[in-house]
């Protein structure tokens, strides 16, 4: 017998640090995605919380295009993803691909923190959909020429991540046991003392 997702849910939840706030606790990358429908006025907040990211010269280079499920955007990013990301993704209500423009709009001159910014505007977005009770799980593993030929993105365009986003599922429904394994095996992050530093290499004190 599994575990039900509720019983997941607090599993993955990351220990409470007083003063951090919760949501960052709450996020985590589930692969169990239950049929519910989400709205498109919660998809509307998760892209509303995106665009208030901050950008380099606010540029706000993230472009991202989605699709629910048997719609012709939905269908082409999902058959890019590698086999081991169809296998679960699939689950998924909604598939979101996040790129970033590489130039800054105003002068066409290379914009080296395109990438960076997209990554903040999908954490933000990842953060949103978390407070809204949505699940998201980020891939990089997806074919990102089929990807990019499929859904037509210029090539002034970089690709990110492809989100994978909806309600999370009971782990009994995951289709075999190596992604039921994975959605029940703890988190784990590196102390801040491998992270933080008063010089380099140095572990900072914070008391
Ligand atoms: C940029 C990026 C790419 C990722 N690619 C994949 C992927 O292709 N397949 C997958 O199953 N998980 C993927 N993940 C999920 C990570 O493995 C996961 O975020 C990490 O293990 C931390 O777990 P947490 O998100 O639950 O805290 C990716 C995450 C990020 C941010």
């Amino acid at each position: 017998m599994t575990l039900s997702k509720n019983e997941v849910h607090k599993l993955k939840l990351a220990p409470v640090v007083e003063g951090v706030l919760p949501i960052f606790h709450h996020r985590w990358s589930a692969r169990a995605f239950s049929d519910r429908e989400v709205s498109h006025a919660d998809l509307a907040k998760v892209f509303e919380a995106a665009r208030w990211a901050a950008s380099s010269n606010n540029e706000q280079p993230w472009r991202f295009l989605f699709g629910f499920r048997n719609s012709s955007t939905y269908n082409k990013i999902h058959s890019a993803l590698v086999g081991f990301n169809q296998t679960w993704a699939g689950a998924a209500p909604v598939l979101i691909l996040g790129v970033a423009g590489t130039k800054f709009t105003a002068n066409g001159n290379p914009n080296g923190y395109a990438f960076y910014d997209l990554g903040a505007a999908s954490s933000y977005l990842t953060l949103e959909a978390a407070a809204l009770g949505l699940s998201t799980h980020q891939m990089a593993g997806y074919d990102h020429d089929a990807a990019r030929r499929e859904l037509e993105i210029p090539e002034d365009y970089v690709l990110g991540s492809v989100i994978a986003l909806g309600y999370q599922g009971e782990p009994a429904a995951l289709a075999n046991q190596q992604l039921l394994d994975r959605e029940l095996a703890p988190r784990q992050r590196k102390p801040l003392s491998e992270l933080v530093f008063s010089a380099w290499g140095e572990p900072a004190d914070l008391g």
